[in-house]
């Protein structure tokens, strides 16, 4: 009898949650689904007066990796419509890249992409995943996103357009696949 009356009690509560539940529904502002496909190019700068990179770790070792396995560097790097770096700004990449393979150059990424021009300004796309430098196109995943970008998810296809050997330098193109909404 006791059990009854704690069963009902129990499915009394369950049905309160769900109410609960199904009365927030309709107040969870959710747009159309959206497909975008976004191209810019990433200025990577290690050297000169004005790097917008900064090694803020290096491994501890007695040998050093060929690799640099272990370095993390946060990067403030402008994104720009066209592949020069007077090109017109559409964004930053603000996060950290770590060398996170102890025999290839492959990087783990986690940046966010901040667009400030035109209808994206204010919005963002988080990026999490590994990038082997050297292997030609890097994939990496889009985790989500902000602003017109909620709920984004896809992925950023990373080749370099131009590197300079000696200083490290680099111009990536970023295409970039997301649906959002
Ligand atoms: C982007 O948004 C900021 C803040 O709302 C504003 O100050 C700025 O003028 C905007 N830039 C462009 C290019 O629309």
């Amino acid at each position: 009898m006791a059990s009854t009356k704690l069963f009902g009690l129990f499915a009394f509560f369950l049905l309160l949650l769900s109410a609960a539940v199904a009365e927030d529904d309709h107040r969870f502002p959710l747009g159309e689904e959206k497909r975008t496909h976004l191209r810019f190019y990433l200025h990577d700068i290690l050297g000169g007066p004005e790097p917008t990179t900064l090694v803020v770790a290096t491994a501890k070792t007695t040998s050093k990796s060929p690799t640099l396995f272990g370095t993390v560097v946060m990067a403030d790097d402008p994104l720009t419509e066209g592949p020069e770096p007077t090109s017109k700004l559409v964004g930053r990449a603000q996060g950290l890249y770590a060398s996170a393979s102890k025999r290839e150059v492959a990087l783990l990424m986690a940046m966010n992409f901040a667009f400030v021009g035109g209808e994206y300004n204010g919005s963002s796309l988080a990026i999490l995943g590994r990038n082997g430098v050297f292997s030609g196109v890097g994939e990496m995943p889009v985790v989500g996103g902000s602003g017109r970008f909620r709920l984004a998810q896809g992925y950023a296809l990373a080749r370099t357009h131009r590197s300079d050997a000696t200083s490290g330098d680099a111009t990536v193109e970023y295409n970039v696949y997301v649906v959002h909404h």
